[in-house]
């Protein structure tokens, strides 16, 4: 399971020196950095299950290969630029065409529309209103929201320079931080107002809340099972589908590929209760990648879960 690579924002706030017509390309498309990325883990991801342990073949079959993207532009071509990669090896492509790209097998990449995609995006409110609903609540908390009001420092730096109506709720400062950390990935020189030390609080408490409004732990409240199941029972309940079938043999696929969001990965990891161990509480990378597999030892199947 993978996220797409670096895009751009998703949207940003109103002041921002750096605008959609800045970029060149739509609000959250992927970059061609972000392509990179995705080849690189493909490669990665080749030597690790085509070459160091010989999984999959390097020749591309749909009876081994199953890829399964989220419906955005940025998720699809980040699969597309991966498994391009994972695949570069495979004799699978006419060799005497023109121009041809070199090494390249075109592979199937499902998806399903947006608004029905509970696998990959059950968090997003198109998907689920129940889902936000709980989210919601959650973010009502007197625990909650005394740790909002302990960073109105922060607050009042956002709500005088972003030029954005008034807001002083935890949306406010995860907003910010997804634009101005896409914007240091991308090495922009920041406003002038946006110190080093306001950048490092900002990211300290977008990392201490952002796992929280996915159902983690925290602020006196124990994991939320029913955002976890909404958010990420399906994508749960299809791998062990896809177990199953491998076990009871009515499928031989080896490598299941799913494309999908920096949220996707967090909130399977959280409702596996591994997400701080894996990665710490922050909103996983551009292009991280989690590999789950399936182990058989003395007649018993284990899943061994890896952030590779
Ligand atoms: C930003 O700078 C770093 C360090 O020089 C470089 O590795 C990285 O590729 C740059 N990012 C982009 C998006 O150009
Ligand atoms: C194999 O497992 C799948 C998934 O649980 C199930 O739908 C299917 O009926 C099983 N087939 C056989 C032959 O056991």
């Amino acid at each position: 399971l993978f996220r797409h690579g670096l895009r751009t924002p998703t949207k940003t706030y109103t002041n921002d020196p750096y605008t959609e017509a800045f970029w060149g390309v739509p609000w959250g498309e992927l970059s061609t950095q972000g392509m990179a990325q995705q080849f690189a883990q493909g490669k990665r991801m080749r030597k690790m299950y085509v070459e160091d342990t010989p999984l999959v073949g390097p020749k591309y079959s749909r009876y081994e290969t199953y890829v399964r993207s989220a419906d955005f532009p940025r998720c699809s071509q980040s699969a597309q630029a991966n498994l391009a990669a994972f695949y570069a090896g495979s004799p699978t492509f006419p060799n005497d065409v023109t121009d041809w790209p070199s090494n390249w097998t075109p592979i199937p990449i499902h998806t399903v529309p947006h608004d029905e995609d509970h696998v990959l995006e059950g968090y997003e409110p198109e998907v689920c209103p129940k889902f936000i609903q709980l989210k919601i609540d959650r973010l009502q908390t007197r625990e909650f929201l005394d740790f909002v009001a302990s960073n109105w420092k922060l607050l009042y730096v956002i709500n005088a320079n972003t030029g954005d109506p008034e807001d002083y709720t935890f949306g406010a400062i995860a907003q910010l931080f997804a634009s101005l950390s896409v914007e240091k990935d991308f090495n922009l020189t920041l406003p002038d107002w946006v110190t080093d030390e306001f950048y490092a609080d900002l990211e300290i408490a977008n990392n201490k809340g952002v796992d929280y409004t996915l159902g983690e732990v925290g602020f006196g409240l124990s994991m939320n099972p029913e955002m976890i199941k909404l958010s990420t029972g399906f994508l749960l309940n299809e791998w062990i589908g896809n177990i199953k079938e491998v076990l009871n043999g009515t499928s031989s696929v080896k490598y299941y590929a799913y494309s999908g969001h920096d949220a996707t990965i967090g909130s399977i990891l959280i409702g596996l209760g591994v997400k701080d161990e894996l990665m710490g509480p922050t909103n996983p990378d551009f292009a991280s990648t989690v590999a789950f597999e399936l182990w058989e030892k003395d007649s018993v199947h284990y899943i061994k879960v890896s952030f590779p």
